[in-house]
């Protein structure tokens, strides 16, 4: 029955969604010393740190722990992915090579880009070009269900588009049809070290269920619809105790809907509070919440805003407040 109302809802999502042009899918498409080599630190920042000495319940275990020192997690494939960075959806050609150069000298070391953002040439041209040594940049890239069926053609294009050696992180951008199948062609070019790490998104707890038994390596990382209003509390906890991080996209509610997100009272009075921004509250709550955010950004100025979120922490009735705002509002279809 759940997932006969999920699918009538995905269904007039998709459409909503596509009427007000809003759909992912219509797109045609402070300084991290981040790198991808193996360090195993789990340090974590001083809250989390006293929570679980005091066997507080929190849902970062294994090693899906952040340090907030080197503002990396450690995947369960042993490489080191930054906790916060550049997500490129709706940003291409120059716009996108200005983005994400922006970024890289502001010190964002992860983008995250997807075949169907249609910009994987621009990342890969601003990413060779920033003189930034190729292993201290975590690129991540995304198969298309339209691609699972010959997905060893696919991670080749993929290559070929970025051409930055090798691929940090190569997920399934939704659930489809053969999806087991492109999973075992990234397991392959994994062992071949086409791709570093593998993951998905938009899998949630059934899926996963369903999913995991079928294919070999656990993924490192899951990437989800996140924020304020649709916060995921059941999933979370449900990934971390799998071993596997946590992404979020659309921090700040995806365009459209960044408005309200920024305007809500709560958020801005907390962003008060701390001299911050509603955009770095939002931030820094996911973070302490053990999640990775990608905001996407044009805009120099917010790209840089969005790497300052080292310098404050909210305290746990900030958190509590923000955690009372889920709607479970979903602002895109999958
Ligand atoms: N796996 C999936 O299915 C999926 C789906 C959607 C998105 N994603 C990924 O998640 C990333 C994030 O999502 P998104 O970019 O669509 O939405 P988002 O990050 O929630 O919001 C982006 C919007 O926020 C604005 N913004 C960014 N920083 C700001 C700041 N500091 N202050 C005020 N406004 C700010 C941007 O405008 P300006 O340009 O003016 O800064 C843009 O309009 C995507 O870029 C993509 O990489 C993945």
């Amino acid at each position: 029955m759940k997932k006969f109302l999920d699918i009538i809802l995905t269904f007039s999502l998709a459409f909503a969604m596509t009427a007000c042009g809003n759909s992912e899918q219509e797109v045609t498409a402070e300084n991290s010393a981040a790198t991808t080599s193996t360090k195993t630190s789990t340090a974590v920042s001083e809250k989390e740190k006293s929570k679980s000495e005091s066997g507080e319940e929190n849902s970062l275990k294994n090693n899906t722990q952040f340090n907030f020192e080197t503002k990396t997690v450690t995947l369960n494939s042993g490489y080191e992915m930054p906790i916060y960075g550049l997500g490129t959806y709706s940003l291409t050609g120059e716009e996108c090579v200005q983005s994400v150069t922006a970024a890289l000298e502001n010190g964002v070391r992860l983008i995250d880009t997807a075949y169907m953002y249609h910009n994987e040439k621009s990342v890969g041209e601003a990413v060779r070009n920033s003189g930034i040594p190729r292993e201290e940049i975590f690129v991540i890239t995304k198969l298309y269900p339209n691609q699972f069926s010959d997905p060893e053609t696919a991670i080749e294009q993929a290559l070929e588009k970025l051409d930055i050696e090798y691929i940090d992180m190569m997920l399934l951008h939704h659930p489809g049809t053969d999806d087991v199948k492109a999973y075992k062609a990234m397991e392959k070019a994994v062992s071949e070290g086409k791709i570093r790490s593998v993951g998905l998104s938009n899998w949630y707890v059934e899926e996963l269920e369903d999913f995991l038994p079928q294919v070999s390596i656990t993924p490192a990382l899951v990437q989800n619809e996140i924020h304020p209003y649709y916060q995921e509390n059941d999933v979370i906890p449900y990934i971390h105790d799998l071993g596997i991080v946590v992404q979020g996209w659309y921090p700040l509610g995806g365009r459209g809907y960044t408005k309200e997100l920024l305007g809500d009272e709560v958020i801005s009075e907390i962003a008060e509070a701390h001299g911050k921004s509603s955009a770095q509250v939002i931030l820094r709550w996911n973070l302490q919440k053990g999640v990775v955010v990608i905001p996407g950004s044009s805009n120099p100025d917010h790209i840089k805003e969005n790497t300052e979120l080292f310098d404050f922490e909210l305290t746990d009735d900030e958190m509590e407040k923000i955690n009372a705002l889920d709607r479970n509002e979903k602002h895109d279809w999958y």
